[in-house]
């Protein structure tokens, strides 16, 4: 049975956050929170997977991370549920995303993970607004290709950086070069790294961990800290991962 994680539609959400403390921080607001939209109109894009581990990954390098889950498959917080530590994942209506975005600042969080629903719709929109940086995954595949002009033509709406994030790639397959190529050539700008098809990923969430929990030396682990350090130089936040050389300017 899943533990109740915080009271609904209250103004504690994020409570934990707080609740918990950082070390070393004098005040818990977090002027600088930054945030990552995940958007893509096709589902088992890799949204879900994807918030989670960045979420995972910034608490394991030492941020305050948090998740809200705009989407009514709940998927994140039922992993949430599984999970006995942070982050801490909340869901509710995009229209509660200003209120969510200020509480979760105001509890201390440096980094914000907004997952959405499989839809380019005005939800999916309100995310991408409140977001320093939007990540759309999408799989190289051709039918995953040809879905993906909505999603991009909203990012384009919300006038935020994105980019497209290549995901469950087959392992040294050319279809992932051809993508990329195919992506730029219609002017999308597509990441540096790309996360593959790995059983790490669709196995550590079962109970509520992820791949850098389930296998920290593992390829999955790997694949997801070179993304995370690659986000965090582009909202421009200390990864805090060991050789990061990134500071915030001032
Ligand atoms: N890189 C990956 N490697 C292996 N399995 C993955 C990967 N990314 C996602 N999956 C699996 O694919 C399915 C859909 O992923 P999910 O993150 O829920 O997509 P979305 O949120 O876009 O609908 C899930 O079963 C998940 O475990
Ligand atoms: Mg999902």
């Amino acid at each position: 049975m899943s533990i109740p994680r915080l009271p609904r539609f209250q103004a504690t959400r994020f409570a934990k956050l707080s609740a918990r403390g950082h070390v070393g921080r004098s005040s818990s607001q977090r002027e600088d929170m930054k945030t990552i939209a995940i958007i893509s109109q096709k589902g088992g894009a890799g949204k879900t997977t994807l918030a989670v581990h960045l979420a995972v990954c910034a608490h394991l390098a030492g941020h305050r991370s948090a998740v809200i889950d705009l989407d009514p498959q709940a998927t994140a917080r039922k992993w949430a549920d599984k999970r006995r530590d942070e982050p801490e994942v909340v869901g509710d209506h995009a229209e509660r995303l200003p209120f969510l975005t200020e509480a979760a600042k105001n509890n201390g969080a440096d980094l914000l993970v907004i997952d959405t629903a499989p839809n380019a719709d005005r939800a999916s929109l309100m995310a991408a607004r409140a977001a320093d940086l939007i990540l759309i995954p999408c799989r190289p595949a051709a039918f995953d290709l040809d879905a993906i002009a909505a999603t991009c033509d909203l990012a384009d709406l919300a006038r935020r950086p994105a980019w497209v994030l290549l995901s469950s790639a087959p392992v040294r397959s050319p279809l992932v070069e051809e993508s990329r190529l195919g992506l730029e050539a219609d002017g999308r700008r597509v990441a540096p790294f790309v996360l593959h098809q790995r059983v790490a990923f669709s196995h550590s969430v079962i109970d509520g961990r992820t791949a850098m929990e389930f296998e920290p030396f593992g390829k999955a682990a790997g694949e997801l800290r070179d993304i995370y350090a690659w986000a965090c130089k582009e909202i421009e936040l200390d990864s805090r991962l060991p050789g990061s050389k990134m500071r915030k300017s001032a």
